[in-house]
């Protein structure tokens, strides 16, 4: 065993998060929680990875799911195309696998929303296969390491840590979650990172040279489209408030959504876009950030009946609708 690995696999014993995925590794939790983990924090993921599994405890009960239920769960996690894949691999494990995850990392690579880094990770984790899940976390311990900077939105990137990763590699399962560990507590991206706590620090040539905080190179910022957006709460009479899903392609595909559209108009414009609505009533204005977009709202309290809109009692929206972040935050007067 390389002197890397030893120190690296003995500081995951004694330091490794106990995460409720890790005690149990069946290759289900593992997935489940690695598609979750994409784009999500670690803190913000164990709630949910609960609840799922509460629900839906195996890959058979998921694969039996309706899509509506599975986004009812995943509400607030973001990022749904995930959710409607996750149904779908599950559907095609079921069909193709008898219900069992396979252990290759190319026929995990052939499910949907499985990418390189997901099909690894469960390889890897759950099947202890020789494999190596490089995330941003794996690139800036390896730039460091070496002193190497990488340009971590590159392919070649990738595959170069892949390589110097699988030179070390011993017990896959432990040493993947011990990288990703130790990227996330120790080896940190912003501000200083914990050198005097690294069991690395005595291989890492960043640290030798003195600056380990620059490497790898700085990420180019990504640009985000800011959209100003009204958005109309409309009550029927009842108190019931207008909804419908979205367009099944596209940013919140098949999601439920307030009536909306793009523009700030003026109250005046706005009676006329919507003729059959009245007593529009400023209530404010709200913010919400995708990856690559912004929403500026200008949101309206409005009362009457738009068409092809349902109309449901606020606390059946909460608790029934698949309504995404961006539009629940702004029912907070309302609840
Ligand atoms: N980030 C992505 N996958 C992870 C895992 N399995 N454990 C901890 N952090 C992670």
């Amino acid at each position: 065993m390389s002197g890397l690995s030893v120190a690296l696999l003995d500081w995951y014993e004694k330091n490794r998060r106990h995460l409720p995925w890790r005690e149990d590794p069946k290759p289900y939790y593992v997935f489940l929680s690695e598609i979750m983990l994409q784009q999500t924090r670690v803190d913000t993921v164990v709630p949910y990875f609960e609840r799922f599994i509460a629900s839906y405890p195996d890959i058979v009960s998921l694969a039996k799911a309706n899509e509506e239920e599975v986004y009812l769960l995943w509400q607030g996690l973001g990022y749904y195309s995930r959710a409607r894949n996750l149904l779908k691999a599950a559907k095609a494990v079921v069909e193709s696998y008898g219900g069992e995850l396979p252990k290759e990392k190319e026929k995990l690579l052939s499910l949907p929303g499985i990418g390189p880094y997901v099909s690894s990770a469960i390889s890897a984790i759950a099947f202890d296969q020789n494999e190596v899940a490089v995330d941003g976390n794996l690139l800036r311990v390896y730039s460091r390491l070496n002193a190497d900077k990488i340009d971590v939105s590159s392919a070649k990137s990738k595959q170069k840590c892949e390589i110097y990763y699988k030179k070390h590699l011993e017990s896959p399962s432990r040493y993947n979650q011990a990288l990703m560990d130790l990227g996330e507590l120790v080896c940190l991206p912003h501000g200083v990172p914990l050198c005097d706590k690294c069991p690395l620090a005595s291989f890492c040539k960043a640290k030798r040279l003195g600056h380990p905080e620059d490497y790898p190179l700085a990420k180019r910022k990504s640009v985000v489209r800011k959209v100003d957006l009204h958005v109309l709460l409309t009550f029927d009479t009842r108190g019931n408030i207008a909804v419908r899903t979205r367009p099944d392609d596209g940013l919140l595909a098949s999601l439920y959504e307030f009536p909306n559209a793009e523009g700030h108009p003026s109250i005046c414009e706005l009676g006329i876009a919507y003729p059959t609505l009245a007593e529009f009533r400023y209530l404010g204005q709200a913010k919400h950030r995708f990856s690559h977009i912004e929403w500026n709202m200008r949101v309206y309290e409005a009362k009457g009946i738009l068409p092809g809109y349902e109309y449901v009692p606020v606390t059946e929206l909460k608790k029934r609708y698949s309504l995404p972040t961006a539009f629940a935050k702004l029912l907070d007067p309302f609840s």
